[in-house]
């Protein structure tokens, strides 16, 4: 489907491994019902980190459902070998972690050939000064502010300083770079990360255990 990314300056992506693994599709829906900026889609190897969840497949099947921004988010090792297949299944966006390869501008390089964004993502304990070079290499920058793995984790407040010196950077090298945030994201700590300069907030279990869905995505712009 064609992808219309609405344009806010904060934006809320629920993510989709907090909703019906029954239904995907049907979330999907209901998300965008719903008034989400676009759906995160967490991928995970078992390896990576210690759980398994979708492959591309099921981005697929998702794509088809929405028309919504797809973020998809890796936490598996050699994530060059699968860009092509989540591109294919209608990823917009394709975020793999620093951590999970020696190939990183590569993998960048890799990821925008296939005509997609390119995220690069940092685990809470790795230092900021990983972080700098890459700002101008590619269009965002995820900081988890929870070990990568399991939603319904608690929000890591020392990742805030790393929030803020990253979006410190970006303004005086005037390179309008997209933070991600995502771990722990609720109505009180979507502020707090706000505040340290992030613009795009991830939020699974907040979000879906909420009465109304677009009741819990407003409650965090
Ligand atoms: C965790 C995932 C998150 C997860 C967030 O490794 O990357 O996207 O879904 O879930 P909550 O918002 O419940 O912490
Ligand atoms: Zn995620």
């Amino acid at each position: 489907m064609t992808t219309v990314m609405k344009k806010s300056t904060i934006q809320i992506l629920p993510s989709i491994l907090s909703g019906d693994f029954g239904n995907l599709a049907g979330d999907a829906k209901r998300l965008e019902e719903a008034g989400a900026d676009g759906i995160h889609i967490d991928i995970m190897d078992g390896h990576f980190v210690p759980n398994l969840t979708l492959g591309p497949r099921a981005v697929g099947a998702i794509n088809r459902a929405t028309n919504l921004f797809l973020d998809v988010h890796l936490m598996i090792y050699n994530p060059f070998d699968y860009i092509e297949q989540f591109a294919q299944e209608g990823a917009d966006r394709i975020t793999f972690h620093f951590e999970a390869t020696e190939d990183v501008d590569d993998t960048i390089a890799f990821i925008r050939k296939c005509g997609k964004k390119a995220g690069l993502a940092f685990r809470p304990e790795t230092s900021f000064e990983m972080i700098p070079k890459y700002l101008s290499r590619c269009d965002m920058v995820l900081l988890m502010t929870v070990s990568p793995g399991f939603g319904g984790q608690q929000f890591m407040p020392e990742v805030v300083d790393k929030i803020r010196l990253t979006r410190e950077l970006c303004d005086r090298a005037g390179i309008p770079l997209d933070i991600q945030v995502d771990g722990g994201i609720t109505d009180k700590t979507a502020k707090v990360c706000v505040e340290a300069g992030a613009n795009v907030l991830v939020s699974g279990s907040y979000v879906f255990e909420q009465k109304s869905l677009a009741k819990g995505i407003e409650s965090l712009r």
